[in-house]
């Protein structure tokens, strides 16, 4: 008889639920009454704590469409795991002592970066481990795609579609920013699908000058409004050359505290045009996944209970040219996917006269 952990770790997102379900109902398809699933509460805490409980099959039932997480998640910073604090807690001894005392053989890990570092941690400690790769932010190294991203666009795409009609009413730039982290493939992707004029990512440092002249180009031809996608985390090109200390530093001393607001405040100065700032902000990770990530969460989660069926751990999976696959933990924890040069998107961005900045 098999007993198979799960937990769900990090910032939630829509899909997880439907990895969740996607992986329980492939484990009962295949073992029926030889397996138990052992639903762990709020990620890496609860493991160390010691909070879980053996569910029962209906509760995989009618979460298909349902956003965030039935297990709850925490996010547990991959830097304290190894410290052991005031509490004097060996935090890596409780979470091999709780995956002993669930007797699990295997425990499944939904989540982003640092959920895949800890992941990686397990393994190496000889725990059955497979990964599951889940963010919006799409920045897990070794997949092409991660549950949750394309609902985030979706919803990100239909704020841009929204401040269309407004920025064009009232002959305004509309600036929305968008998550995603150090990544800007949120920003990019839902940019090109919501006709955004500027596209602003972290990976490619914009000079305010090149913005302003997109938008006095634009007016030029007779667009008296324009709307720009911009990543939470962009910087211009004085910032890139900084620390991030030194960084934060400087938007204090200039009153900002993200680069949104100073960019609307230097549109507003070097172009006279109108300016507002919108941050569709936590809606980008709420609701119901779409269609493309209930399909997607199902296939990894089929996948992963297939790899539970093969006992073969350590691994974590991921789609690599449309094909569902895995990678080893090792090889991808405590590395990130950020958008690369030269990028096919940012080609078709360049293209469309879209201004990188
Ligand atoms: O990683 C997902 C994400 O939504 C990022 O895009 C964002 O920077 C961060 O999490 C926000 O985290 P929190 O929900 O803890 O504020």
């Amino acid at each position: 008889k098999k007993r198979v952990g799960i937990l769900t770790s990090g910032g939630d997102c829509p899909g997880l639920n439907a990895t969740i379900r996607g992986v329980a109902k492939a484990l009962y398809q295949r073992f029926g009454e030889d397996v138990t699933i052992i639903g762990i509460s709020n990620g890496f805490s609860g493991l160390i704590n010691g909070e879980w409980r053996e569910m029962k099959p209906y509760e995989f039932s009618g979460i298909l469409t349902v956003g965030g997480t039935i297990l709850g998640t925490k996010r547990t910073p991959f830097k304290l795991m190894r410290v052991v604090g005031e509490d004097e807690v060996d935090k890596v001894a409780e979470m091999k002592k709780n995956y002993a005392a669930m007797k699990l053989d295997c425990l499944l890990c939904l989540g982003g970066n640092g959920t895949h570092k800890t992941a990686n941690l397990l393994a190496e400690e000889g725990l059955n481990i497979i990964g599951l790769p889940k963010t919006i932010d799409n920045d897990i190294y070794g997949t092409d795609v991660t549950f949750g991203f394309h609902s985030a666009v979706d919803i990100a795409t239909e704020a841009i579609d929204r401040v269309h009609t407004t920025a064009g009413s009232h002959s305004r730039c509309m600036l929305v920013e968008l998550m995603g982290n150090k990544a800007g493939w949120l920003t990019l992707y839902a940019g090109i699908a919501g006709g955004a004029d500027i596209i602003l990512i972290p990976e490619r440092p914009y000079t305010i000058e090149k913005v302003c002249a997109a938008i006095e180009n634009r007016a030029k031809q007779g667009k008296h409004f324009s709307i720009l996608a911009v990543a939470e985390g962009v910087y211009d090109v004085k910032e890139s050359r900084m620390k991030k200390k030194e960084r934060l530093a400087k938007r204090k001393e200039e009153g900002i505290t993200t680069a949104t607001n100073r960019i609307a405040r230097q549109i507003e100065e070097m172009t006279g045009f109108e300016t507002r700032t919108c941050v569709p902000g936590h809606t980008q990770r709420g609701g119901s996944p779409s269609p493309y990530d209930r399909v997607l969460a199902t296939q990894f989660g089929s996948y992963a209970a297939k790899m539970v069926e093969d006992g073969n751990f350590g691994i974590t999976v991921a789609m690599k040219n449309n094909h569902v696959g895995e990678n080893k933990l090792a090889d991808i924890a405590g590395k990130s996917r950020l958008v690369p040069d030269g990028h096919g998107m940012l080609e078709v961005a360049r293209r469309m006269g879209i201004s990188l900045g």
